[in-house]
């Protein structure tokens, strides 16, 4: 792949509508997920399997999975937090698994009910049956600058879930500011500890929008050699386990920026302005 082309991960259908308290129809969502598939992204993360007593709008996983038309060039991701997760997304055949873990323990217990330690151990089953299923696995780790509950974190923290991560299999490892409240200069301290331990090519950027930083934080990330970012149509999102997490990076703001400095993305522009536009009838906003 070219040195210059950056792959655009859309978690909009996952990431950007699992805060929304009103609970889309699962046809509308497959809708967008039909509509992100046309514009040439290749990795579209679709939902979550996860427990719809802690993140209702998920409940349709397998409906919005089995009822989507699939394009064959585009991997249909979705989170798994546990075995349950992973054996529900592989009998809808699922392409790639994301498992997620947090550099900070208020987070880990907030978001996934354990403490780091035990999400680790929890991990490794799912990871193994991931790639035993020729599935493929990726990382998230949370909290990568900053906690809702414990404010700043430690790149050393980021770094220990990281590379456990990355032992477990995952191809490659999504770094979340969960909270966007990171600015170029927390990014660049990061990157500067973890990039010369781990290969930035195998490192994703994803970096929520909070207080507009996130474009700023990619232009800082893609020097250190990161080529995946993160992002969601029309700017959705939030996490419900992380106050003050609302939107993350706009796809096409992020495709705008890409394009205006010479990356090369390979999406339609026009296409996303058609996958966005199916959003203005949806009644989204409504957060916890
Ligand atoms: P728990 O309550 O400790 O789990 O939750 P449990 O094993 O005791 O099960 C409780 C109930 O949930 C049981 O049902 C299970 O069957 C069910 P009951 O017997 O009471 O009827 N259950 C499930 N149902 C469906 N699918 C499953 C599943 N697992 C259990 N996979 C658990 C632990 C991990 C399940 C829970 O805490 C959970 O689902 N958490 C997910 C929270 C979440 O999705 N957060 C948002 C994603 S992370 C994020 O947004 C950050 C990210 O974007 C990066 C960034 O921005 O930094 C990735
Ligand atoms: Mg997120």
């Amino acid at each position: 792949m070219k040195d210059n082309f950056v792959t655009v991960y859309e978690v909009g259908p996952r990431d950007g509508l699992q805060n929304e308290s009103t609970v889309i129809p699962t046809n509308d969502k497959i809708m967008l997920i039909e509509a992100l598939a046309e514009t040439g992204l290749k990795k579209i993360e679709a939902t979550s399997f996860v427990s719809p007593k802690w993140v209702p709008q998920m409940a349709d996983a397998v409906a919005v999975m089995q009822g989507i038309k699939r394009q064959e060039n585009v991997t249909y991701a979705a989170l798994t937090p546990n075995m349950k997760g992973l054996e529900t997304a592989l009998s809808v055949a699922v392409d790639e698994v994301a498992i997620f873990g947090s550099a900070s323990e208020s987070f880990s217990q907030k978001n996934i009910n354990c403490s780091i330690q035990e999400s680790l151990k929890r991990f490794a089953p799912v990871a193994k049956g991931a790639l035993e299923n020729k599935i493929k696995l990726r990382g998230y780790v949370s909290c990568v600058v900053a906690c809702p509950y414990e404010g700043e974190i430690d790149a050393e923290a980021v770094l220990h879930v990281t590379q456990a991560l990355f032992d477990m299999g995952c191809y490659e490892v999504s770094l979340g500011d969960t909270i966007g409240s990171a600015d170029t200069a927390d990014i660049k301290r990061l990157l500067d500890y973890i990039v010369p331990i781990e290969q930035p090519s195998k490192l994703a950027g994803h970096f929520h929008d909070t207080k507009g930083n996130a474009l700023e934080n990619v232009k800082a990330a893609l020097p250190y050699g990161l080529r995946t970012f993160d992002s969601a149509i029309g700017g959705l999102g939030g996490c419900p386990y992380a106050p003050g997490a609302k939107g993350n990076l706009s796809t096409i703001s992020l495709v705008k920026m890409l394009k205006e400095n010479g990356w090369e993305t390979d999406l339609s522009m026009e296409k996303l302005e058609a996958a966005q536009a199916i959003l203005s009838s949806w009644p989204l906003g409504t957060h916890k």
